[in-house]
């Protein structure tokens, strides 16, 4: 499932940091890259572990922890250190699948990348190009959305940043390991769980409430790593 999760960060919050961004020293995107992705990758990413990417990936990781949506979607066990990239002319990401595994650096912590995250520090009228390309089972979908809102998808799914004609693309990257490994029983909590919410707030006294949440729970307890 791909997601959009609007205003993780308000456009206030997110053009304040892209001003710290843009003043940021950058360096070539293959530093992360696994040895296929290295010969498609053609970006520039802030230095991991940099001060900036920290305090930034520190704040990314305090909202996601206040994220609804977020939290629904993903049913998070950890997640890895926000990453930071950005697109000119000329850049682009060609088609590519994530490593499976991430090595948290300095830590002996490794995530499984169940899930891939883009928030966005630039505004879609910034730049032209730069789309965001996702495949899955029902073709291929095209993100490209406002600074401070996030895409979130599969990181089973073949996916490109097609090259940027002008301006510039700024945004974070990074993966989370979910306590539900597998998206087709990830997405039917989530679906469940929108459900409850919203017959939680139509019919708040139906018993039938209690026992979805029932229902949710118990197949949470029967498929989650924590
Ligand atoms: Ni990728």
């Amino acid at each position: 499932m791909l997601l959009q999760v609007p205003e993780v960060l308000s456009a206030e919050e997110a053009a304040a940091w892209r001003t710290k961004l843009d003043a940021a020293d950058w360096v070539d995107g293959r530093v992360t890259a696994g040895v296929q992705s290295a010969r498609v990758k053609n970006n520039r990413q802030l230095r991991e572990g940099s001060p900036l990417a920290r305090e930034l990936g520190d704040r990314i990781l305090e909202v996601l922890q206040h994220t609804p949506l977020f939290l629904s979607a993903a049913l998070p066990l950890r997640v890895f250190p926000p990453l930071f990239n950005r697109y000119g002319p000329g850049h682009s990401f060609g088609s590519h699948v994530d490593n499976a595994i991430r090595q948290v650096p300095g830590t002996p912590h490794r995530v499984r990348t169940d899930l891939s995250a883009t928030l966005f520090f630039s505004d879609p009228d910034e730049y032209e190009g730069g789309e965001l390309l996702v495949e899955d089972t029902y073709g291929v979908h095209q993100v490209k959305l406002p600074m401070g809102h996030m895409a979130l998808y599969p990181s089973t799914s073949l996916h490109k940043v097609l090259p940027i004609r002008s301006g510039a693309r700024v945004a974070s990257f990074f993966w989370i390991q979910s306590m539900i490994r597998d998206d087709g029983q990830r997405t039917l909590l989530f679906d469940l769980d929108s459900g409850i919410q919203r017959i939680s707030q139509d019919a708040p006294d139906h018993p039938s409430a209690v026992q979805l949440t029932g229902v949710y729970h118990n197949l949470l307890r029967r498929w989650a790593d924590v």
